[in-house]
């Protein structure tokens, strides 16, 4: 007897149909992991999502709300394990898996614990991805992506590491607030280390083209009048919360993490990623924007190295 899926459809391709050609993958189904997936979907950057996590429960959960989604949604396909075959073929995988910092542990601890997590999760990205681009969310996110990029044996391009691209969003809205200026219309970088050691480019801070440090020489030193410097206090004290999903911007500058000491660039020499302005397109990272730093910039961005390189140099890859 016929079903009534064959009484409503008749089949007419006799090849297999072609599988996913822009699937993509989130590891971590955490806070920042479903705001990922979530944004992944909501900007129709993918016709395949794939869910991984240790904690199958949760991951069930979360996959099946997704899934009930899908009338709203245009991805076809939505599925979720914590067997990475599951994600295999994917373009873009997007690593936000970490270890809670217990009560009392030291960074470095923590650090060495997330390390040993990474030493799981991107052997078998690899094994099943083999040409994807890998991004790095899970903090600390610069010493996570050169530990991606040593573990993965990508090139570099193919590694990328979520950055200060955060923290820069978090200056433009700031700068925005105190210039009752759209954020879209100020334009500022942090670059450097995600987090306390981070950079904020006050020589390139400008609005139009207008260059604020020329109207303001003091703007970002301490004895500022109109204390700019607070700004940038206020974006390295609030990086906890939310992650900005870079995918799917094609050829768009962020400042994403890349591997400068290779570069020569501003008296960079440990082997760190540091944030820089990055052009992003469809194969991963494919330039470096040349900034024109100060001197004191540069010698801000190069203590932001050796304070990574203190902390890597120390972990057991
Ligand atoms: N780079 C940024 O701008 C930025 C911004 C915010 C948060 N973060 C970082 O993102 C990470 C995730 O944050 P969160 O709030 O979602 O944390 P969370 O604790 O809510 O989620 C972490 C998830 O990782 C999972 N996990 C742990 N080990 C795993 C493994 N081996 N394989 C797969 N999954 C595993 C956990 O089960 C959990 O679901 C943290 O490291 C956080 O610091 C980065």
């Amino acid at each position: 007897m016929m079903s009534t899926k064959e009484k409503l459809i008749s089949h007419v391709m006799k090849e297999e149909p072609v599988g996913s050609r822009n699937k993509v993958t989130v590891v971590g189904v955490g806070m920042v992991g479903m705001a990922s997936a979530i944004s992944v979907l909501l900007k129709d950057l993918c016709d395949e999502l794939a869910l991984v996590d240790v904690m199958e429960d949760k991951l069930k959960g979360e996959v099946m709300d997704l899934q009930h989604g899908s009338l709203f949604l245009k991805t076809h396909k939505i599925v979720a394990d914590k067997d990475y075959s599951v994600t295999a073929n994917s373009k873009v995988v997007v690593v936000t898996a970490g270890a809670r910092q217990l009560e009392g542990e030291s960074r470095l601890n923590l650090v060495q614990r997330n390390v040993n997590i990474f030493k799981f999760i991107i052997p078998n990205i690899v094994k099943y991805s083999p040409n994807c681009i890998i991004l790095v969310v899970s903090n600390p996110v610069d010493i996570l992506t050169y530990v991606a990029w040593k573990l993965s044996g990508f090139p570099r391009h193919r590694v990328i590491g979520s950055g200060t691209n955060l923290d820069s969003a978090r200056f433009r809205h700031l700068m925005g607030e105190k210039l009752n200026i759209h954020p879209s219309s100020c334009h500022g970088w942090i670059i450097g280390e995600h987090g306390d050691s981070s950079v904020p480019v006050w020589s390139g801070v400008n609005v139009a083209g207008v260059s604020l440090q020329g109207l303001n020489p003091q703007m970002g030193a301490e004895d500022d009048s109109e204390n700019w410097k607070a700004v940038h206090k206020l974006v390295v004290d609030g990086l906890h919360d939310e992650i900005i999903v870079l995918i799917g911007f094609p050829q768009t500058v962020l400042p994403v993490l890349h591997l400068l000491y290779k570069m020569g660039m501003h008296g960079v020499k440990d082997e760190v990623f540091l944030s820089i302005p990055c052009v992003l397109g469809n194969s991963g990272l494919t330039d470096v924007i040349h900034m024109t730093l100060k001197p004191g910039e540069e010698k801000q961005l190069v203590t932001s190295a050796e304070t990574l390189w203190g902390v890597q140099k120390e972990l057991t890859l």
